[in-house]
C-alpha cells in the first residue's frame, strides 16, 4: 500500500523533532527508498507497517535508526576550497595575532560526516609555518554514529581522496592500502576527536571554540530549527571565534546576532 498521508506525516513530524531534517512532499520517495531495509528488517509488509511499528515502539532507537537512514552525508576534502584558503590565509594569522599568548586552540567541525571536513582542516594547519608551535583539537561530531565510524577509521577510496586532496598531501599525509585505498596518516589522525552529538541539543558542556565549520547542514533545516542551533552555537563562540557556513546557506530571514565578515562568503562572527 502506498504510505498514507497521516503515515507521512508520523515520520517528518518524529524525524523533525530528533534532528531538525525537514523532509517535504516532493521528497516523499526518500522515504520510500532510504526506509525500505528497515521495513525488510523488522519484518513488516511496508512504509505503513513502519510508521505504526514506529507509534507503538517509543523507545528511540527505532527513530534513531529511521534518521540514520534519512541523513544525508555527502562530503569531500577540501569542499568549496575558500573556507580552506581564508583559513590559512586569514583566520587563523588573525586570531593568532589577536591571542599571542594562547597556546591552545579549538575547532569543532559541527557536522563533520565522513570525517573529510576535519582532517582537511588538520592538513591545512599542518602546512602552516605558523602553527608549528601551537597545538590545535578539532573536535569532530555527528547525529550519525556509522558516519563518525568511518571517519574515526580513516580509510578513504580512490574516488573519494582524488576528489579533493591535491597529490601533494596525498603522499604526505595518507598511506596507499590494497591498492585503491588510502589511509589518513596517524599525525593528522591525531588532531581530531568524533563524537556523536545532535546539533539541536544544549552545546554547555561541550568547551569553547576559536573557529566553527558547520557546512551543509543548516540547509536541511527550517528557519526556526537554524536560528536554535545558530543560539547554541553561538553560546560556544569565544569573543575572537568565526563560524564557517556553506556557501549555499544563507542565514537571510534567520533571525541571529552572527554577523558576516566583510569580504568573505559565508563566514561569521
Ligand atoms: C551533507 S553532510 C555535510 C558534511 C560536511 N560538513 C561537509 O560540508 O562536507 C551533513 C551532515 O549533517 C549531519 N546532521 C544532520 N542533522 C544533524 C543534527 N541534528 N546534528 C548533527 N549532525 C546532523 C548528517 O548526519 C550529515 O553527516
Amino acid at each position: 500500500m502506498p504510505l498514507s498521508k497521516k503515515n507521512f506525516d508520523v515520520f517528518t513530524t518524529r524525524i523533525k523533532e530528533l534532528s531538525g531534517i525537514v523532509i517535504t512532499s516532493d521528497k516523499e520517495y526518500l522515504l520510500e527508498s532510504r526506509l525500505m531495509p528497515l521495513v525488510q528488517k523488522y519484518g513488516l509488509n511496508d512504509l505503513n507497517g513502519l510508521a505504526n511499528y514506529l507509534k507503538e515502539n517509543k523507545d528511540s532507537a527505532l527513530l534513531n535508526e529511521i534518521v540514520e537512514c534519512m541523513t544525508i552525508n555527502e562530503s569531500s576534502f577540501f569542499r568549496d576550497i575558500k573556507p580552506f584558503d581564508y583559513l590559512r590565509d586569514s583566520i587563523i594569522p588573525k586570531i593568532i595575532s589577536t591571542c599571542p599568548e594562547k597556546n591552545k586552540f579549538h575547532i569543532w567541525s559541527a557536522a563533520s560526516s565522513t570525517g573529510q571536513e576535519a582532517y582537511s582542516i588538520a592538513m591545512t594547519l599542518a602546512e602552516m609555518p605558523l602553527c608549528k608551535d601551537k597545538i590545535f583539537e578539532i573536535y569532530a561530531t555527528d547525529i550519525d554514529p556509522n558516519v563518525l565510524e568511518t571517519a574515526r577509521e580513516g580509510l578513504y577510496t580512490q574516488f573519494e581522496v582524488q576528489r579533493g586532496v591535491p597529490i601533494i598531501m596525498l603522499i604526505k599525509y595518507f598511506t596507499q592500502e590494497n591498492g585503491d585505498r588510502w589511509r589518513i596518516k596517524d599525525n593528522i589522525k591525531q588532531m581530531v576527536k568524533f563524537e556523536k552529538f545532535n546539533l539541536l541539543d544544549k552545546t554547555e558542556e561541550i568547551g569553547m571554540f576559536d573557529i566553527i565549520f558547520c557546512r551543509n547542514v543548516l540547509i536541511y533545516f527550517d528557519n526556526q530549527t537554524k536560528e536554535k542551533v545558530l543560539v547554541n552555537i553561538s553560546k560556544v563562540m569565544e569573543p575572537h571565534a568565526y563560524l564557517f557556513t556553506g556557501g549555499t546557506e544563507s542565514l537571510i530571514g534567520v533571525n541571529t546576532t552572527l554577523q558576516p565578515v566583510e569580504g568573505m562568503v559565508s563566514v561569521f562572527r
